[in-house]
């Protein structure tokens, strides 16, 4: 449904830009069912660009992938969560010092802007593949106004392929970032580090289109779905986060 909105705009209108190209042709597909939604939308993005003005940094702009060069078909396109998912699918009082927290394709760091500001993590780490977002986030890191909590922020610039998941990482944040065999990769690495530091780990996944395959695993227990923004329609994976906790190995029990 999204339209790429080229560039050619300043940063700062980019946003706005892209709801209207967004909303225009979402009405004209008649998926928002008119100008009432449509209308509600481009309120909501306008709200989005004032929060981004007021604290300092950019991370709303749709991008694909294709622009750098780095589009593979299990590849998802740049596109924020939306910055209270966290809160929604996090209670504050579940999070202590000694938690991690990693988002795998964390994009221009909204994510991870939000996890640092809003928890007392001890340490928050984004992964991105393309180094332009990654130096995107880097910025909003430097110039935001947000209050950071937490102070220990690493941005990695890498293919989630050849990242190695810390054995302390205790909240993972998956925003849809890839699908299929890097997706069943990546996730198989995951529950082989708990199986090496076996922990409590907490997986929170926006707009979880591979929840199938998670599922079939045997290995993640849903503990809460989040749906967001009233009037929304809610089809399919897309608009929902689901929260899971990764379970112990079967054999792990019987000893
Ligand atoms: C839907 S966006 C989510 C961005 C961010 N997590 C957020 O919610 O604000 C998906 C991101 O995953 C990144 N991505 C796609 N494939 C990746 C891979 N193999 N390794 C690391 N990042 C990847 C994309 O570049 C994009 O920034």
């Amino acid at each position: 449904m999204s339209v790429l909105v080229e560039t050619v705009v300043s940063p700062e209108v980019a946003p706005v830009a892209q709801a209207v190209a967004d909303a225009s042709a979402a009405v004209a597909s008649g998926l928002l069912g008119g100008f009432g939604r449509a209308h509600r939308w481009l309120r909501r993005a306008a709200g989005r660009l004032l929060f981004e003005r007021r604290y300092g940094v950019r991370t709303a702009e749709v991008v694909s992938l294709e622009e750098f060069g780095l589009a593979r078909h299990d590849r998802v396109y740049y596109s924020a969560a939306n910055w209270r998912t966290l809160r929604r699918a996090l209670p504050r009082d579940e999070v202590g010092e000694g938690d991690v927290f990693v988002d795998l394709g964390s994009g221009m760091g909204r994510m991870v802007l939000e996890a640092a500001s809003r928890y007392r993590f001890g340490k928050v780490i984004g992964v991105e593949l393309s180094e332009q977002l990654n130096d995107i986030a880097r910025r909003n890191l430097a110039t935001t106004r947000l209050r950071l909590r937490c102070r220990d922020v690493e941005l990695v610039r890498s293919d989630a392929l050849d990242y190695r998941i810390p054995d302390d990482v205790s909240v993972v944040f998956l925003n849809n970032p890839f699908r299929g065999e890097t997706f069943e990769t990546v996730v198989g690495r995951l529950v082989a580090s708990v199986d090496r530091n076996p922990r409590r780990v907490t997986v929170i996944y926006f707009n979880p289109t591979e929840e199938e395959f998670l599922l079939g695993t045997g290995r993640f227990r849903p503990l809460r779905t989040v749906t967001h923004g009233r009037g929304t329609r809610q089809e399919g994976p897309f608009g929902l986060t689901r929260v899971y906790e990764i379970t112990e190995r079967p054999d792990a029990l019987d000893a």
